[in-house]
């Protein structure tokens, strides 16, 4: 079965989406491992009445950024990790990380990739910005993680529309509801069903 380790910073609600999903017999794999960046993440409260492995491993404890995520690779490696999801995580990993895992690191992001996305898109800036823009639809992206940030081979897109009057804040919680939710746990139940594979830079196999 596949095992799964996920990175978390905040809240969790993807990972719980993913949690549910397993349990519901929706996708054959076992998180076996969690990562916190933030001791007080909400997330590790969901983790833990799941009975779910949980560490936090916080980037101050460490000297450099290749210590930190040679901590977080031994980590996944002793759990016998074979796919890491990136849920909410703010920690930006480096290319060590990216090359120990190649090919078998997600994240979900919450627009429509390449809009509204790389360095300094994160959290509610994401959903002010397409606001800024005026996009009338945006929506949420999961895709493999590479080198560049937000920059790796698309897996699933999911478009939401934008309403009159909403906020950065009403935003978010509908592409959560509407498409992140739905999203990655797609995607996961793809791969762990084998059915993604990466040619020239673009995935194959992936449809909602
Ligand atoms: C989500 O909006 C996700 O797209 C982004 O960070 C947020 C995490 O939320 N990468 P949660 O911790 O899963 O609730």
């Amino acid at each position: 079965m596949l095992k799964i380790g996920a990175l978390v910073s905040g809240g969790g609600t993807n990972l719980q989406a993913i949690i549910d999903n397993i349990e519901n017999g929706m996708i054959e794999a076992e998180i076996v491992t969690v990562i916190s960046s933030n001791p007080k993440a909400y997330a590790i409260e969901r983790t833990k009445k799941h009975g779910i492995n949980t560490v936090c491993i916080s980037k101050k404890e460490f000297l450099s950024r290749d210590d930190y995520e040679d901590a977080i690779i031994n980590k996944f490696n002793e759990a016998g990790v074979r796919l890491v999801l990136m849920a909410g995580f703010m920690v930006v990993l480096g290319d060590k990380f990216i090359r120990s895992f190649q090919g078998r690191i997600m994240n979900i992001h919450p627009s429509l990739i390449p809009s509204f996305c790389g360095p300094g898109y994160y959290g509610l800036r994401v959903h002010e910005a397409a606001l800024e823009k005026g996009v009338k639809v945006t929506g949420a992206t999961v895709h493999f993680v590479n080198e560049e940030t937000d920059g790796g081979p698309i897996i699933l897109q999911k478009p939401v529309f934008v309403r009159d009057g909403d906020t950065a804040e009403t935003l978010q919680k509908r592409v959560m509801e509407e498409a992140e939710w739905e999203i990655y746990p797609k995607a996961v139940k793809l791969f762990a069903e084998g059915k993604l594979s990466i040619e020239n830079n673009i995935v194959k196999g992936a449809h909602l």
